[in-house]
């Protein structure tokens, strides 16, 4: 699909989780299409490598409002103004419902579904006056098939596409549309990797071709679009 006519919204892209495993694969194609990219990281340090590498980018803690709110002010005063956003911050924990305590429970919502959350908040206004665009969750297969000894990850990524879809039908008549994509296994990462040794990362998804399927959620046109998006491994 070439850049030209698809893309509903223009303006510059908001990446937050930019420094992540996930983040990297996104940043990289992001390049390609010569987007303005504003990337929200957690650490000045992450900030100060993507900067290095010519990314706009600011550290900000996605669970502090206020903070939220002015990063994206001055992502906006810096980059132009933000017409689409992926939202790749997030994390996984591993525990049975049996071992999942209402602070496990918590934890898990703020990083899935609070990190988003303060973002898609700041960000409406801002999208729909930048003339519309695309707001990108990242799910998991857990909150689409059952996500056994991963209870609070699932519950919260299922939280988060709620969120979304109802953020959808609140903004969509103001050009604001969400998508979320669900990759329905393992990411190919290093960290999986280091912390799965005897598993055959030849399973697992790409991150690359994740990161392909997000951008392309950002271009789909006007009388046809995604709304949920599954991913899945392909063993080959
Ligand atoms: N990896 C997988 O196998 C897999 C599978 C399915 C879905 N996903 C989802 O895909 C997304 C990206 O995964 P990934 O593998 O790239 O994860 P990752 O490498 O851990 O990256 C996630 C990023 O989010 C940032 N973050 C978390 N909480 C934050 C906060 N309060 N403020 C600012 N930044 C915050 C983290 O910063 P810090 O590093 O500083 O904490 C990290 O850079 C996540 O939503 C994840 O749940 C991943």
């Amino acid at each position: 699909m070439s850049d030209e006519g698809t893309t509903r919204s223009g303006g510059a892209v908001l990446v937050t989780g930019a420094a992540g495993a996930l983040g990297e694969a996104v940043l990289a194609r992001l390049a390609t299409t010569r987007r303005p990219v504003a990337a929200l990281v957690r650490s000045v340090d992450d900030a100060a490598t993507l900067r290095g590498g010519g990314v706009w980018a600011t550290p900000v803690d996605l669970l502090d409002e206020a903070a939220v709110a002015a990063a994206v002010a001055s992502a906006t005063a810096e980059v132009g103004p933000i017409g689409d956003a992926l939202l790749l911050a997030g994390g996984f924990a591993m525990a049975p419902a049996a071992e999942t305590d209402l602070a496990a429970l918590r934890r898990q919502w703020d990083l899935n579904v609070a990190t988003a959350a303060s973002v898609v908040r700041a960000l409406l206004p801002v999208v729909a006056a930048a003339g519309g665009g695309t707001l990108v969750g990242v799910g998991a297969g857990q909150a689409r098939r059952g996500g056994a000894r991963a209870t609070a990850y699932a519950a919260a990524k299922a939280a988060l596409a709620a969120y979304l879809r109802a953020v959808d039908e609140e903004w969509a008549a103001r050009g604001v549309r969400t998508v979320t994509v669900f990759p329905m296994g393992t990411l190919d990462t290093a960290a999986n990797r280091r912390a799965m040794p005897d598993a055959d990362p030849r399973a697992w998804i790409d991150p690359d071709v994740l990161a392909e399927v997000l951008l392309q959620a950002l271009h789909l046109g006007p009388r046809g679009r995604w709304r949920e998006v599954e991913v899945h491994p392909d063993a080959g």
